[in-house]
């Protein structure tokens, strides 16, 4: 075994993919998740997958006495994947509170308790919202940090500064910030994928419920934009690459591979598609159509951001490499999967 890691909501979409690469690389995976935004039956898939089940802990990662005991439990800790977070934007700026705490609490909890048992390393998934609607593509990690536009944003802003100063005062850690661009599609076995609540508010999950039939029609927020087919330009980066890319971070923290205490990364595939190209390339891959109309913009959105992902691929040694046809059948299949269960 490489060590021990712990996954804060290790059963959520991005969480689940990663912990299964930390298996096949050789790590000891301790999950501990609240089920808020998850489910139990995603151990099940976990296991499918990888063969071995990770131990669980059902808790809340805000309650410090939770978190003790589960480092008091699992001795050996060396490393802490941090997902764990509330995410939906729209709901942040409802319930702003319910995101500060939960997402501020949860990692300031996470950071009180590493050195007191010795945990050398934190990865932060961040997010490329920190950058707004950046003047110049594609983004690099020396883009200017935008006013955020959301809580949910501005959690995720503080949480880098509060991690930055905790590193600054001399505490015995590590980090790494990953800001993920656009994550989508899920594992290619079909065991593993995006879970969204309600109604989706994310393109991926709204397209492939539109092409199962679940909603009527796919939205396009505007194609009056300043790009070349006036929808707004994203950097979709295929979660089975982006899980990936957490355990090169892990492995330079843990193992020194560099001298600085504190790093960022931008996770992305470096090119930007359209809303539109991305339908296009769901149905070029899958032969589904997806019912789809024009309405008018979404407040908010930001009009094209795609990331340079050059110090990752260099510095990390990741690098992004699923064709998006491959990620939209992935999408596609767990979308069927989930039929199958039942569950959608
Ligand atoms: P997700 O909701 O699928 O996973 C988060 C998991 O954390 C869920 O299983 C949830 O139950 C759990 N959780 C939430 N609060 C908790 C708490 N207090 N204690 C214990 N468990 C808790 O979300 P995801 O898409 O997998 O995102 C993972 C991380 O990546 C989040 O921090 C998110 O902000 C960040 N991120 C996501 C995206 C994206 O588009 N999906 C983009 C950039 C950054
Ligand atoms: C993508 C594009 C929409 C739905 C959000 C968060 C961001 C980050 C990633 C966490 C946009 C368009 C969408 C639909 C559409 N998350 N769209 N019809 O807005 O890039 O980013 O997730 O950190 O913080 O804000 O992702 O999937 O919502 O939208 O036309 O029904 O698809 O307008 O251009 P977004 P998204």
């Amino acid at each position: 075994m490489k060590g021990k890691i712990l996954v804060t909501g290790g059963t959520g979409y991005i969480g689940s993919h990663t912990v299964v690469e930390l298996q096949a690389a050789g790590y000891e995976v301790v999950i501990i998740d609240n089920l808020s935004n998850s489910n139990r039956e995603v151990l099940d898939g976990i296991e499918k997958i990888s063969g071995v089940r990770p131990v669980f802990v059902e808790a809340d990662c805000t309650d410090k006495e939770a978190l003790t005991k589960l480092f008091d439990e699992n001795p050996g800790i060396n490393g802490i994947i941090n997902f764990a977070a509330s995410k939906a934007v729209g709901e942040s700026v409802q319930k702003p509170l319910l995101y500060y705490r939960n997402n501020l609490v949860t990692l300031i909890n996470l950071l009180e308790l590493m050195p007191k048992y010795g945990t050398k390393g934190i990865v932060f998934s961040s997010s490329c919202t920190v950058y707004g609607e950046p003047d110049v593509n594609p983004v690099d990690e020396t883009a200017p940090i935008k006013k955020a536009t959301s809580p949910y944003g501005n959690t995720k802003q503080i949480s880098e500064e509060i991690i930055a100063d905790y590193i600054t005062s001399g505490a015995p850690i590590k980090s790494i910030l990953l800001r993920y661009f656009n994550p989508v599609g899920a594992h290619p076995s079909a065991e593993i994928g995006e879970l969204p609540n309600g109604v989706p508010q994310n393109l991926i999950p709204f397209l492939t419920q539109t092409a199962i039939g679940i909603r009527k029609e796919l939205s396009v927020f505007g194609n009056d934009y300043n790009t070349p087919d006036g929808s707004c330009i994203r950097d979709f980066i295929n979660v089975v690459d982006l899980a990936k890319a957490h355990v090169k971070a892990l492995e330079r923290m843990l193992e020194d591979k560099s001298e600085e205490k504190l790093e960022v990364f931008n996770l992305g595939t470096g090119v930007g598609l359209s809303v539109l190209e991305l339908i296009n390339a769901f149905e070029t891959a899958t032969g589904v159509k997806v019912p789809h109309k024009i309405v008018g913009r979404r407040e908010g959105d930001i009009e094209k951001v795609w990331a340079n992902p050059d110090r990752a691929n260099n510095v990390l040694g990741w690098k992004a490499t699923t064709p998006i046809e491959d990620t939209m059948r992935s999408a596609w299949n767990w979308q069927l999967r989930l039929r199958e269960r039942g569950i959608m």
